[in-house]
């Protein structure tokens, strides 16, 4: 069995991050409401699952994904499913937990049932005919209100809040939910999300509902002593032991992105099984992603392609420096002003301590082939 996953990591395939799963767990407890912002595939949905999984006393998690969030209705069908699906697991007493939800949210249509074998609840629901305007102001409070009645706290989990922020009406769903925020007093929110740009505009921005009204946790990378740490520890408990040496070269080559470095030692895993070195594994992964590289990049402009190569070559200090603009012809200032602002928005490129850099480590290394 090979000891790494590309999915969601827990467990033992959880690596670190003690100090934020504490302060999560914390600020969950405590009622503070938190932001997570990291890029793709960093581990936040990871990280999620491991607070909730470890929050203790009578603190239930609750995971809504809004990846896929097509409008304000689907949204709020997305809020009560994860409502009603986690509390239904828990529930102690299943046969009085539909009159419950039903006495609670009444302003939907709801059919349940617990399925024998698996014990989970099977339900469908349907918004009625309201506006999903109405349903976005109920639906927080209602559920803090089930909170209160059965003395138990929640931390909501909202994965990929940025998503909101794309819907038509994302002004009133903004709004609404940052009142039902606001005035809850049993469930604690714990929003992730990808698109950094956008949730740093949603939190900073004195002109958006919810400016200033979280905690806000930028989550970092893993550090590269506990990473070859884990990787050599699993390597070794799955009967493939790698050198102190291959470790570091394993993180070294993805910059400890966490998906990458799975990834690679995932593939090295099998590899090294047919004799093969970590190079080989190295090309593998390169090969591999190049698909989702080429889509990503055929779909932007010229000179948002130049600058996105000349960041990943040069890692520049200052985008705007002369010297970079001729070296890399990218014409005048002026010009990189709009490129930046897509390359940003789309979190392909950050700014850092050491200089610009393409946030994806393996995406900068395909764009130097
Ligand atoms: N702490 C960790 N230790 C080891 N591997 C991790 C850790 N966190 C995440 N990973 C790995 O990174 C990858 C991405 O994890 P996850 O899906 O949690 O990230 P994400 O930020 O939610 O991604 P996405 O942007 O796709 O939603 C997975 O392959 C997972 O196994
Ligand atoms: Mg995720």
């Amino acid at each position: 069995m090979n000891p790494f996953t590309i999915g969601i990591a827990q467990h033992e395939k959880f690596c670190n991050r003690r100090l934020e799963i504490e302060t999560l767990k914390k600020n969950m407890l405590a009622g503070i409401h938190t932001v997570v912002y990291a890029p793709r595939r960093y581990g936040k949905s990871s990280l999620a699952r491991v607070v909730t999984g470890e929050l203790e006393g009578d603190m239930t998690g609750i995971f809504i994904d809004l990846f896929s969030v097509t409008s304000s209705a689907n949204a709020v069908q997305k809020i009560y499913r994860g409502i009603i699906s986690s509390l239904g697991a828990k529930a102690a007493d299943r046969s009085s937990f539909a009159q419950k939800m039903s006495a609670i949210f009444k302003k939907i249509r709801l059919s349940l049932e617990f399925d024998p074998a698996t014990t989970a609840p099977e339900f469908s629901l349907s918004l009625s005919d309201q506006p999903a305007e109405i349903h976005l102001e109920q639906v927080i409070a209602n559920l803090d209100e089930y909170c209160n009645s059965q003395a138990i706290k929640v931390c909501l989990v909202l994965d990929e809040f940025q998503e909101i922020c794309n819907l038509k009406d994302a002004k009133m769903v903004e709004a609404l939910l940052r009142e039902g925020m606001q005035n809850a007093k049993c469930v604690s929110f714990l929003m992730m999300g990808s698109r950094r740009t956008l949730l740093r505009d949603m939190f900073e921005d004195k002109k958006r509902p919810f400016y200033k009204s979280a905690y806000v946790l930028k989550l970092s990378h893993i550090p590269t002593g506990e990473f070859t740490v884990f990787l050599e520890e699993r390597f070794a408990g799955a009967k493939i032991p790698i050198s102190p040496e291959e470790a570091v070269a394993i993180v070294n080559f993805t910059d400890g992105y966490p998906f990458y470095t799975q990834k690679l030692a995932m593939l090295y895993y099998e590899l090294k099984q047919a004799g093969e070195p970590l190079a080989s594994a190295c090309q593998q992964l390169l090969e591999m992603e190049s698909a989702d590289f080429e889509n990503i990049f055929v779909a932007l402009t010229t000179h948002q392609k130049q600058l996105l190569k000349a960041v990943a070559a040069a890692g520049p200090k200052n985008l705007f420096a002369a010297s970079f603009l001729a070296d890399h012809g990218l014409g005048s200032q002026g010009g990189i002003q709009s490129s930046l602002k897509k390359l940003k928005t789309l979190d392909l490129i950050e700014n850092t301590d050491q200089g610009w850099r393409v946030t994806d480590p393996i995406f900068a290394r395909w764009l130097l082939i």
